[in-house]
């Protein structure tokens, strides 16, 4: 058996309202790919819009998903990156100032106005989970995305905080130590999804990206490069799929079924002379239904829940044009997550959002992308990019320990040599 030591492994995993994932990656020499090696996936119980309501139940499915996992990449997990949602999630923009210690900037300087951006206070029995630099501004040069080597008196730093309920941090984390497993690190999972499914340009060119699970919409907003908004809205495809078990007189599971298989956010999409089996209640004999029916039922609840996305972007944008940040979404709206997955939703959305909109699924994926190539997996997916990062960073910064310590003894034995 492979140990987790021997190659350069991560794990994500992600607890969420529908599905348990977790998913093995293996960090390659080429630093932007992450190679898929394991997935274990399966049905969540115990979970309520992003939140953990049984814990019991939670551990038994993050068990089964991480035996899956362990047993296709032959591997054994001991941590892993976990994601994290719910309203309780907030976010805060701060602006940290601090005088620039030597001629130029340094790396410390850097970390320093940072720690001074979101030494700020945050709501009540709030913890921070995220702090993202957006820009700096030395003296009068605004809009610096690096600013170490330059020269200057004063640094300016803004950031973007995402913060998260305490108890509903603890509960999550709980579900997965009781399963042996050590948590990396919690990450937002609106921003991990966004790691898996942006470019470069969409970030410079403002983008709103949305991922639909089950209980959750988590959206994540950028403009010039930067992230500007976090919002979790607690509505997403559980409430279309409790709809057409209402409105079609079916029970929920048979909802879901005929949801995946024959749904459409498009009514106009579909032909009027094609049927669909509709299982009923209570004994009473199936009944075919018109597919338009069916889509006449999903798009309303999917052009009401994007225009709840929407809501929140025109808000935001009203609020970074009176602060004279760039609030234009040139790249549009990017649609991800499971229920991302319906047929017939980016000219709905275009409807809603006047917009260009993408169905996006992960990117820079080696591997198993047969099976994780899919809007449904860029949550977990974007946890591996995540870890992969952190495992990169951590390696410069042991091997700047290491040449720094080199250097030091160097120094010591020439020293000894001279006295
Ligand atoms: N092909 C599909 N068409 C429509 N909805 C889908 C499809 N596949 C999955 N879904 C919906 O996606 C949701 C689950 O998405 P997912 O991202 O896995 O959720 P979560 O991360 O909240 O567990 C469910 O509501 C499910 O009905
Ligand atoms: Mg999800």
């Amino acid at each position: 058996m492979i140990k987790f030591r021997d190659r350069k492994l991560v794990v994500g995993l992600e607890i969420g309202t529908s599905k348990v994932c977790a998913l093995v990656g293996e960090v390659l020499s080429d630093d932007s790919i992450v190679n898929i090696i394991g997935v274990g996936d399966c049905p969540s119980r115990g979970m309520d819009k992003g939140g953990v309501n049984d814990l019991e139940l939670v551990v038994k499915c993050v068990h089964r998903a991480i035996d899956q996992a362990e047993m296709m990449a032959d591997c054994h997990i001991s941590s892993v990156y976990l994601a994290l949602s719910g309203q309780h999630i907030r976010c805060q923009n701060e602006i940290g100032m601090v005088p620039v210690s030597e001629e130029e900037v340094t790396q410390e300087d850097v970390e320093i106005v940072v720690h001074t951006a979101k030494s700020v206070r945050i709501c009540d029995e709030h913890r921070i989970l995220h702090v993202i630099p957006q820009e700096y501004a030395i003296d009068y040069q605004e809009g610096i995305k690096n600013p170490v080597g330059l020269s200057g008196l004063r640094m300016q730093a803004k950031v973007h905080l995402i913060t998260c309920h305490n108890d509903m941090a603890k509960n999550i984390i709980k579900a997965t130590e009781r399963c042996g497993l050590k948590v990396d690190q919690l990450i937002f999972s609106g921003l991990a999804a966004s790691y898996a499914v942006l470019t470069e340009d969409e970030r410079e060119l403002g983008v709103c990206v949305v991922d639909i699970g089950g209980g959750t919409m988590d959206i994540t907003i950028y403009t010039d490069g930067a992230l500007r908004d976090t919002t979790v809205i607690p509505y997403a495809g559980k409430v279309v799929t409790s709809d057409i078990a209402y409105a079609l007189g079916t029970p929920p599971l048979d909802a879901e079924m005929l949801k995946i298989k024959h749904g459409c956010a498009l009514e106009s999409m579909v032909k009027k002379d094609e049927n669909v089996v509709v299982p009923s209640v209570g004994g009473r004999p199936a009944r075919n239904v018109q597919k338009q029916t069916l889509a006449g039922v999903i798009e309303p609840r999917y052009t009401e829940l994007l225009t709840l996305v929407n809501d929140r972007i025109l808000q935001l944008q009203e609020q970074l044009r009176q602060q004279g940040v760039k609030y234009h979404l040139a790249a549009g709206v990017v649609l991800t997550g499971g229920a991302a997955q319906i047929d017939g939703l980016s000219t709905c959305a275009q409807q809603v959002f006047h917009t260009q909109v993408r169905i996006a699924q992960p990117l820079n994926i080696t591997g198993l992308t047969d099976y994780t190539e899919k809007p449904y997996y860029s949550t977990v997916i974007g946890l591996l990019h995540y870890g992969k990062e952190c495992y990169l960073h951590n390696k410069t910064e042991i091997e700047k320990h290491t040449a720094v310590s080199n250097w030091l003894k160097r120094i010591h034995s020439w020293l000894r040599k001279e006295f």
